[in-house]
């Protein structure tokens, strides 16, 4: 099956390799078929330790493009809602499940728009092996799932956001027992009717606060 694992260097569960030979080697990374439309392997940006390790689901279209995650519109919302929980972006580690950005055109169309399309629990499995030395050797106090498709990336598809957002959780993450805190995914946001939209990203900012509490 798709995996990761031969295009790790040695000695990254281990720690011997650190965050820079890890996203070198992660920019050849031909695990799984994701590689083949996507720009470049964006992967995670910050330095380890850190004491909160953001997860979102895959890099959008500018992260694609730029080579960094969340640096598009959904960034944006992350930034400001980290800044308003006291979240300080200098101690936080900032990753995906997935390191390509999967998409497709709109249906029918071709051109320069490129949609995201959700990975599969494959495709998020194949990933795996990368965010499994992240998290080693970020070795956060708490780690922050954004959304869905990062909670079911760690835990596996029966992870319901609705049910356990906003919670200081200890779960075993790749072998570890872990400090967790769900929240919705950043572009959940962006998604929701201009008239409802603050409420949705005070939402996101309780739940970060949970997180920054966690922190003392
Ligand atoms: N959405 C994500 O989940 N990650 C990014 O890096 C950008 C948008
Ligand atoms: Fe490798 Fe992950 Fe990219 Fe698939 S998505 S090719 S496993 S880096």
């Amino acid at each position: 099956d798709y995996t990761a694992e031969p295009f790790l260097p040695s000695g990254s569960r281990s720690g011997k390799a650190g965050l820079d030979a890890l996203r070198r080697a992660a920019a050849d990374c031909r695990g799984c078929p994701l590689h083949r439309d996507a720009t470049q392997t964006v992967f995670g940006k910050g330095s380890a330790p850190a004491r909160v390790l953001l997860l979102g689901e895959q890099p959008g279209d500018q992260e694609d493009r730029r080579g960094e995650p969340f640096v598009g519109p959904a960034g944006r919302i992350l930034d400001d809602a980290l800044e308003e929980a006291g979240i300080d972006p200098a101690q936080s580690y900032v990753t995906n499940a997935v390191k390509h950005f999967k998409w497709e055109y709109p249906s029918g169309g071709r051109g320069k728009r490129r949609i995201h399309k959700a990975p599969t629990l494959r495709e998020m499995t194949a990933c795996g092996p990368w965010l499994a030395a992240e998290v080693d050797l970020v070795r956060p106090e708490v780690l922050v799932v954004l959304g869905a498709t990062a909670g079911k990336a760690l835990f596996g598809s029966s992870f319901r956001v609705t049910k356990e957002r906003g919670l200081l959780m200890e779960r075993e993450v790749y072998g570890e027992e872990r400090r967790i805190v769900a929240t919705i995914h950043p572009s959940a946001v962006l998604r929701t009717d201009p008239e409802d939209r603050e409420d949705v990203r005070n939402g996101l900012v309780s739940d970060l606060r949970v997180a920054a509490a966690a922190l003392g």
